[in-house]
């Protein structure tokens, strides 16, 4: 599944409003005492977790970013301050998984990754990071929840046929979806990991017209490829809800989480 950068840039600064203060404090503090730090970025898109973690760690960082989309590895960050060594790794983390976290790294970032795996992939990357005993710092994965005011008598078909889309194949064997939310952080209870998570929601204000339209229209896609919802509602939904967006009267919460998983040496 190939994702576009123009639309990696616009959810950027919504999912860098949306992650969880806690998740990240947390992250900053594990690392506080270090005068450097290795960090493999997995499924990086144009690196929008480097931007948003590097600037809190004072430690000297060397970030690889892997992804499998080249043309997004080619807009990663070009210019970094002092301090800041970032290299980009092509790889399929679905054959090649173990590769990309082979080499020097003391933390594994993601973000908008854990949803779009399998649980055989889920599973595999928590025994991964076990055996090499590392944290794992895993942004915005959706779980499901939509709220959309002011309400529409076709909300709820919509949402249910993305959950389902959710759920389809995207590269890594049947997609988790919004169970990824849930059981990502037992899957790393699982391996003798602490746990602390917390909820990292989209809010779109009446003002966020752009990525309304962008996520309205994506979820409509994605209701018509499923085939559950006729057609013709799909279509007046969208119409419905795109005029409630013109009108300036559309607020949107889609649920994430984060979390922060430590190896704590007890399994
Ligand atoms: C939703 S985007 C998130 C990108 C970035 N982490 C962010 O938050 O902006 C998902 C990313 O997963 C990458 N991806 C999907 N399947 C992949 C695979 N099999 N191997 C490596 N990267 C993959 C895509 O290229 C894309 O960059």
């Amino acid at each position: 599944m190939s994702f576009s950068a123009s639309w990696l840039e616009l959810r950027e600064p919504h999912d860098r409003r949306a992650r969880n203060a806690a998740v990240l404090d947390a992250v900053v503090k594990a690392f506080a005492d270090r005068s450097s730090v290795a960090i493999t970025d997995l499924a990086c898109g144009t690196g929008s977790t480097l931007r948003a973690l590097s600037p809190r760690l004072k430690a000297r960082q060397n970030w690889r970013l892997a992804d499998n989309d080249l043309s997004l590895l080619a807009r990663t960050p070009e210019s970094r301050p002092p301090g800041l060594m970032v290299s980009t790794t092509p790889v399929d983390l679905e054959r090649d998984l173990e590769a990309a976290l082979d080499g020097p790294a003391d933390l594994v970032t993601t973000s908008a990754l854990l949803d779009l795996v399998s649980d055989a992939w889920l599973n595999r990357l928590a025994v991964e990071v076990a055996a090499r005993r590392l944290p794992v710092y895993a942004a915005l994965s959706y779980d499901g929840r939509v709220d959309m005011t002011p309400s529409d008598p076709g909300d709820g078909a919509i949402v249910a046929a993305v959950n389902q889309h959710q759920r389809t194949d995207k590269g890594f064997g049947p997609a988790l979806g919004p169970d990824a939310a849930k059981l990502a952080p037992q899957r790393f209870e699982r391996v003798g990991y602490a746990v602390v998570q917390g909820a990292s929601d989209w809010v779109f204000g009446p003002n966020d017209r752009e990525i309304q339209l962008e996520t309205l229209t994506g979820w409509a896609t994605a209701a018509r490829e499923m085939g559950t919802v006729p057609l013709p509602e799909v279509v007046s939904w969208l119409t419905r809800r795109r005029d409630l967006v013109a009108a300036g009267r559309s607020t949107i919460r889609v649920g994430h989480i984060d979390l922060f998983a430590r190896p704590t040496g007890s399994r």
